[in-house]
């Protein structure tokens, strides 16, 4: 037996513990907890006939093909179809600018080991996507946060800080957004700030990853142009944008792409070429034919449908629940899977989530959500997973479990 592991490993893991949440999951398995905690999407939204359909096919026709290896960059079918994607969303762009990845979060990895070393400096919302720093800590960076705002990151907080930082002669090496249905917020950047954030981006000469797995899931107002194709429009060069299936699709796949200028996307496929050299066939096969044979704009208006009445079942019993007098608030996103909540100061929901527990009902603590100084009195809740009976049951659990730890309104 080799004697202290640890002290074998590289210096970028020794301190790396992974997601902080894994522990708190394990939890959860007493069927009689209604989670809200999981980014799950709803099995009721897979398209499980066209699926069959289509793996049936896919391996009746093309076996041999499907189980080899296969191209590292991406099938040219799939990228041909994620032209397509892209193309009604104003997107333009061709198969140099694209690579598929197996998942956003590996997407996500790959782009932090391509541009930060020890100590760099990453960008971010507070909060912002819990999966995105724990794939940038492997690197170890620096975080430098602020907080968001109700219309979208603080882009005059992003230049403060950046302005600040070029005093000390340091730059940032890159702005990480999710502008649409943000995780684990909910919040959308409104234009004027994407417009700002290309300035910032310009005139610092700082890029942008534009995170958007939530894209097409909006149920109120109108959809507002990505920074993607915003900086298009102003030239290009500046955003590197990161995308998955996992929600629109299924999460099961592993399915994602980043795209981007043709530089980066050649360095990104040298490095999962060391990675997972490539996505299984099969996956981006299925993928393809998601996008082109399943009916997806159907399947869109369908989920906006379906996830858009559990968040208004959410919201409704949220006010009914939560009265303005517990000192409690929540955002009300127009889309996406999730929203946040914040509890008075002196709760910590770390501690609140084992006394849910017992409520029989769950959440994800917001400090996980922090890339420095969390704010321990918030918590992120999924509405996509959960049925709306559930919803309803989960949030007057909730309730009740809050006021029990509140001095005034204690059960
Ligand atoms: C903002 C954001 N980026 C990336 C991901 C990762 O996606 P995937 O499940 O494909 O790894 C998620 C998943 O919840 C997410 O919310």
């Amino acid at each position: 037996m080799i004697q202290n592991w640890n002290s074998r490993f590289s210096d970028n893991i020794k301190v790396y513990g992974g997601y902080s949440i894994g522990k708190l999951f394990d939890l959860l398995k007493d069927p009689e907890i209604i989670s809200l905690a999981g980014g799950l999407p709803s099995p009721d939204m897979f398209l499980k006939h066209e699926m069959r359909l289509a793996s049936g096919k896919i391996l009746e026709e093309n076996l041999e093909k499907v189980m080899q290896y296969t191209a590292i960059k991406g099938e040219p079918a799939l990228l041909d179809a994620i032209v397509q994607f892209l193309e009604r969303d104003n997107i333009k762009v061709t198969h140099e600018n694209i690579m598929v990845t197996s998942s956003g979060q590996h997407g996500l990895d790959l782009v932090g080991r391509l541009f930060l070393n020890p100590g760099d400096i990453a960008i971010l919302d507070r909060p912002t996507f819990a999966g995105a720093i724990v794939a940038f800590q492997m690197q170890r960076p620096e975080f430098v946060g602020v907080d968001i705002q109700e219309d979208g990151s603080d882009v005059e907080g992003f230049r403060s800080k950046i302005e600040a930082l070029a005093k000390e002669g340091r730059k940032p090496k890159f702005i990480y957004v999710i502008p649409d249905f943000q995780n684990p917020s909910g919040i959308t950047m409104n234009l004027e700030k994407r417009k700002a954030l290309l300035v910032l981006s310009r005139d610092h000469d700082i890029p942008i990853l534009e995170d958007s797995p939530y894209r097409d899931f909006r149920y109120n107002g109108e959809t507002i142009p990505s920074i993607y194709s915003l900086d298009q429009e102003m030239g290009g060069g500046h955003v590197i944008g990161l995308y998955t299936f996992s929600k629109l699709f299924c999460p099961g796949l592993r399915i994602g792409f980043n795209i981007g200028p043709a530089e980066v996307i050649a360095k990104l496929t040298n490095i999962k070429e060391g990675n997972v050299l490539n996505t299984p066939k099969y996956n981006q096969d299925m993928c393809a034919a998601f996008l082109t044979e399943m009916g997806m704009e159907e399947h869109i208006l369908k989920c906006r449908k379906y996830y858009g009445e559990k968040l208004q079942v959410f919201l409704k019993t949220m006010e009914e629940y939560f009265p303005e007098e517990m000192g409690v608030t929540w955002t009300r996103p127009d889309g996406g899977l999730f929203l946040w909540v914040t509890l008075p100061e002196e709760i910590d929901t770390h501690e609140l989530f084992y006394e849910a527990i017992k409520y029989k009902v769950a959440f994800v603590p917001g400090d996980v959500f922090f890339g420095e100084n969390p704010k321990r009195n918030t918590m992120r809740i999924n509405f996509s997973f959960a049925s709306k009976e559930q919803l309803e049951e989960a949030v007057k659990r909730l309730s009740g479990c809050i006021r029990s730890q509140l001095p005034s309104t204690g059960e």
